[in-house]
């Protein structure tokens, strides 16, 4: 008789399904912190890594596997085969090039839309009930071509958007107030990046709307000048990209608190990349972030955020930029 045989009298069947799967399609800089930031905070215990670097791919899946002892009971699998993605509530997706130094996300546009057209049938093939979270650059734009190539309906495709531009804004008050970020309440909407829109008119502490404080804060002609809080926001990536080459932590963070609003029926209210057409009277089918609610079936709400006419306008501003590039992708 085998050890095993010995050890195990076998009463019944393991289940395979945890119902929190999740799948991450690229283990680059960005995939590989989504990972760890999902199995240390107990996001998922069921991850399946995809990506086309088969040994970079082993090397990720044994460091993890490795850290078992210190983790809860988390079922790790990466394979080039997207058949491992089978039955994934979320895909994430974080393949395709980034910016180099010097470059817009806009520039990425076709190079990443190509990696696209590979990746996203395959999710849908394997897990057509999934909800996709799309992460690769230019992320309003992708999210876009991810909700063309997928078939899916609206609700399920959602662009990690201005969760991340939100979170740094916060941050930046925070360090200007010296308050906690988590007692910082704001949101940065529209395009992640370069024409992101601040709402400066809805900025709160503790309910206190700093537009109630300063009339002209965030404008030219502010003399406090909390303007450069948004610049500041702007530049962050470029400057993170300068100084090491790419950015990581924030966006791993940023992955991790939307897969967990949506697995664990949060319906808790994030800055995401959604459909925007109909929106504050937006006429393209473009994707852009509002504040959403997210649960299980994914966006659930979008809230209707009484914009000023400059925050409105630079809103429209955004839709048309996405619309005209959106207009030049070959599908
Ligand atoms: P990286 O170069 O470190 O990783 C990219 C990974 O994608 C590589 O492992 C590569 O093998 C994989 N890949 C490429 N083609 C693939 C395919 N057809 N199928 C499967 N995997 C494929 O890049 P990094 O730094 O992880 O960035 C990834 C993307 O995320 C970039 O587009 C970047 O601009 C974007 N990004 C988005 C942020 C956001 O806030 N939305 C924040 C930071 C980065
Ligand atoms: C970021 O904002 C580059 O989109 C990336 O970190």
């Amino acid at each position: 008789m085998a050890t095993i045989e010995k050890l195990f009298q076998p009463v019944q069947e393991k289940l395979d399904d945890t119902g929190n799967k999740v799948t991450v399609v690229g283990v680059g800089q960005v995939g590989m912190a989504a990972v760890f930031s999902m199995i240390t905070q107990g996001v998922t215990n069921n991850i399946a890594m995809v990506d086309v670097m088969a040994d970079k791919l082993k090397g990720e899946l044994m460091d993890l596997q490795h850290g078992s002892a210190f983790m809860r009971n988390v079922k790790i699998q990466a394979s080039t085969d997207y058949s491992i993605s089978a039955g994934s509530k979320i895909c994430v997706v974080t393949a395709g090039v980034r910016q180099r130094e010097g470059e817009s996300r806009l520039d990425l546009v076709q190079r990443n839309t190509d990696v696209l057209k590979i990746i996203i049938p395959q999710l849908v093939k394997h897990s057509p009930d999934t909800i996709l979270i799309i992460a690769s650059n230019p992320v309003d734009i992708l999210t876009y071509v991810s909700w063309k190539l997928s078939g899916l309906p609206k609700h399920r495709v959602i662009g990690s958007g201005t969760n991340l531009d939100s979170a740094r804004f916060r941050y930046l008050l925070s360090e200007k107030l010296g308050i906690a970020t988590t007692s910082c309440h704001g949101y940065i909407i529209g395009e992640h990046g370069d024409s992101s829109v601040p709402v400066w008119s809805g900025v709160n502490i503790a309910g206190v709307r700093l537009s109630d404080l300063n009339q002209k804060i965030g404008s030219d002609s502010d003399p406090e000048n909390w303007k450069e809080t948004h610049t500041m926001v702007v530049k962050s990536a470029y400057e993170v990209i300068k100084l090491k080459g790419y950015t990581s932590w924030a966006i791993g963070l940023s992955l991790s608190q939307l897969a967990r609003a949506i697995l664990s029926n949060a319906n808790s209210v994030h800055a995401v990349s959604t459909y925007l057409k109909g929106e504050h009277d937006i006429n393209d089918e473009v994707f852009l972030s509002l504040p959403c609610v997210l649960g299980r079936s994914g966006v659930c709400d979008v809230i209707r955020q009484p914009l000023t006419q400059t925050e409105r306008s630079q809103l429209h501003q955004s839709a048309d930029l996405m619309a005209k590039v959106q207009a030049g992708i070959k599908f």
